[in-house]
């Protein structure tokens, strides 16, 4: 009997979910932006929306400082390195960019990469067939990547849950190499990790703390160092990554820790040896951001007391905007569906959101991501919030009117 011959490629089918999300006019993804004007608006599908989905929370991507350093270093050095690290890709930009972001986040050393994915994915280098290594179940893809790349053996403990953690390190066998690996901010819904616990456990059971800043670096702590400094265990931090992308307003990322362990970085890392550098434009206005970063102080004031109103104003509505502190505001709705309508909802009010739905969540978690930014009025996150209103409305998500306050 002969037998249908598998095609490879048939596995490329669109998903009937996403297939009737797009069908239906509520795929929130691929959007393009073709134009961006003053003041947080961009032209997304040839309309002028707000932008209240982006991770700019410095409000620096459209600074004049970066927009001047990044071209004068076009000027002087071209528009891309056409090389890696290791042979003809390393710049004394990234060398100065490198002193100045060990010295900033009080480190021995830092190695500048070109993106934060890369940056994390660099960590593997680390993680030798003797080693456990125990990540939270809530990291980001790229640390799970990293995880997946290296070879220590992976524990994934409950999302903050210090008591799995400590209970899987003292199991762990004394000559196994022990690694703890979180964020300082997630991601998906803007809380904080346990780094207190977890840099106490580090401590007590001889293990090395690596924590991810890509959303908390610049933004967090008295000198924007980050989770760390504001929960007062910078020092118990053994290593920290973090992305340009984000605080830093362009594109980059970096590992800082001790010099010895950012040598090995460097010398045996596959994602910062076999890639191109990062480009002069991107160096050059990721420094120019750290220089803003440590002189103005009140960006992330800004930012974070335009978070708390605009959570506070969506609490009052009626939303589960979970418990955090920082411009990554969720309104969870935990259907995916339900999660894409109200996206499209807030779309159709000027509002460019962003929709986290599995697999970037676990089941049953869908929801809404608002990026505030240093940018936003008054006005606008006012506008942000009555377009949630609406749309929740509309959708069921919120009583049809404000509940009374309890006198
Ligand atoms: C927690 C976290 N780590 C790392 C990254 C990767 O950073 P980049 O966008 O610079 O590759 C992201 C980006 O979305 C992130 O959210």
């Amino acid at each position: 009997m002969s037998q249908t011959m598998l095609d490879a490629f048939s596995k490329c089918q669109p998903r009937p979910d996403a297939c009737y999300a797009i069908a239906s006019g509520v795929f929130p993804y691929h959007h393009s932006i073709s134009e961006r004007l003053a003041n947080s608006e961009v032209v997304i599908d040839g309309t002028a929306v707000l932008m209240a989905g982006s991770n700019d929370y410095l409000a620096l991507s459209n600074d004049l400082r970066l927009k001047a350093a990044a071209a004068s270093a076009i000027a002087r050095l071209g528009t891309g390195n056409c090389g890696s690290r290791p042979v003809n890709g390393t710049l004394a930009l990234h060398e100065r960019l490198e002193g100045e972001l060990a010295t900033f986040l009080r480190q021995e050393a830092a190695l500048v990469v070109t993106t934060g994915y890369q940056a994390n994915l660099a960590l593997s280098a680390l993680f030798a067939p003797d080693d456990v290594l125990f990540t939270d179940q809530g990291v980001h893809a790229s640390l799970l990547d990293a995880a997946r790349l290296g070879q220590a053996e992976l524990h994934r403990f409950r999302h903050n849950d210090a008591v799995q953690l400590e209970s899987r390190l003292k199991a762990t066998p004394r000559d196994r190499g022990r690694l703890i690996l979180t964020e300082g901010m997630f991601s998906a819904d803007g809380n904080l990790g346990d780094l207190f616990s977890l840099a106490r456990l580090a401590g007590k059971h001889g293990a090395r703390l690596i924590v991810d800043g890509a959303h908390d670096v610049g933004l967090l702590g008295l000198g924007g160092r980050g989770a760390a400094e504001h929960l007062g265990v910078l020092d118990a931090v053994d290593v920290q990554t973090l992305t340009f992308s984000t605080c830093f307003g362009t594109l980059g990322g970096a590992v800082a820790g001790p010099a010895a362990v950012i040598d090995h970085v460097r010398l045996n890392a596959r994602a910062a040896l076999f890639s191109a550098s990062l480009p002069p434009a991107c160096t050059a206005a990721a420094q120019a951001a750290l220089g803003i970063i440590r002189a103005e102080p009140e960006r992330r004031q800004r930012v974070l007391a335009a978070a708390r109103r605009l959570r506070a104003d969506l609490t009052g509505l009626g939303f589960d905007t979970g418990l955090g502190i920082t411009p990554a505001v969720p309104i969870r709705v935990g259907e995916p569906l339900v999660c894409m309508r109200l996206w499209r909802e807030l779309l159709n009010e000027g509002v460019f959101t962003g929709a986290l739905v599995p697999p970037a969540v676990p089941d049953g978690t869908a929801l809404i991501r608002i990026g505030v930014t240093a940018a936003h009025s008054d006005a606008q996150l006012s506008r942000i919030a009555e377009a949630c209103e609406k749309a929740g409305r509309r959708l069921g998500l919120i009583p049809s009117r404000r509940p009374a306050l309890t006198p």
